[in-house]
């Protein structure tokens, strides 16, 4: 008699490029960002499809005002605390600002170094249709890579702060016609997803259609194919910024807060430790006998 042969899901399989290449229309993704062992095991068990090793760890790790400073060195070594904790979501690791602007070849170089120093099975990059001669040449290495445009976090400078694109028409960078333009450059360079960060959901709702890759809004709307937020956002973990397209799921920076406050209270008033906490001898205790006096 035939077995009964359950089919995996995707819920219950390793999440890989070809998955994720194959939801666009069928199922929502969900990314998170993570940059340490202890919260990509959480979030892999919770079920996060990818988890971005993002270089927002500059700024919620780090504590700089940007994304600009950290470096290739830095982001391996947090990538390979992610790679370490989780199972089954597919680890992205965010190339830096100059790691890979600077040539094609660097930019292999160093997402190269990612593969294989750090173990992530996909690469970030921001920028649309002048970073796909770069796109095109680590996918030609099959190194899979996902694009970032919108709200380029590296693009600071240009854009005058972290402030949402794609409001006015025209060609220039950050505008309307020339996102979605970006946005089909990276396609057809091979990316096989794209970040969609900070432009009017309208705007994302066309940029989805247009392409036949997921794209992952973060503050872009409900219409992309899946979701990215930044872990200590959804945590409730960072107090500076309060983008208005962040949900916070929890407020564990106020719980962290509080325990810890509880911990000095208690150290200070004496009620920690108690026995409860301390060890005991197994037996009275011996006083030591100086050596070559036994018997
Ligand atoms: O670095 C990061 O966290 C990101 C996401 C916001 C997409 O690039």
């Amino acid at each position: 008699m035939a077995k009964a042969t359950r089919q995996a899901s995707f819920e219950d399989s390793k999440v890989t490029v070809p998955a994720v290449l194959s939801s666009k229309g069928r199922r929502k993704l969900s990314m998170l960002t993570a940059y340490d062992y202890t919260f990509a095991r959480i979030a892999d068990a919770a079920g996060v499809d990818m988890l971005l090793v993002g270089d927002s760890l500059a700024m919620v790790v780090q504590g700089h005002e940007n994304t600009l400073g950290v470096t290739m060195d830095e982001m391996i070594y947090h990538s390979r605390m992610v790679v370490r904790g989780r199972t089954r979501a597919l680890v992205v690791g965010d190339m830096p600002f100059l790691s890979y602007q600077v040539s094609p070849t660097e930019a292999l170089m160093n997402a190269g170094r990612f593969i294989k120093e750090a173990g992530v099975e996909a690469v970030k990059l921001e920028g649309g249709i002048h970073m796909a001669e770069t796109v095109a040449r680590l996918v030609q290495v099959d190194i899979p890579v996902v694009g970032h445009i919108g709200l380029t976090p590296q693009s600071v400078h240009r854009m005058g702060g972290h402030k949402v694109q794609g409001r006015q028409t025209g060609h220039a960078p950050g505008a309307r016609d020339r996102l979605i333009e970006d946005a089909k450059a990276l396609e057809a360079a091979g990316a096989f997803a794209i970040v969609v960060e900070g432009v009017p959901a309208d705007l994302a709702a066309t940029i989805t259609s247009e392409v036949s890759v997921p794209t992952i809004g973060i503050g872009a709307g409900a219409a992309c194919d899946g979701q990215v937020l930044v872990m200590h956002d959804v945590l409730g973990m960072e107090e500076r910024l309060a983008p208005k397209f962040v949900k916070r799921y929890a407020e564990i920076g106020r719980t962290a807060k509080d325990a810890i406050a509880s911990y000095v209270s208690e150290v200070r008033n004496g009620s920690f430790p108690t026995a409860e906490h301390s060890f005991s001898s197994p037996r009275p205790v011996q006083p030591a006998r100086a050596a070559g006096q036994e018997g």
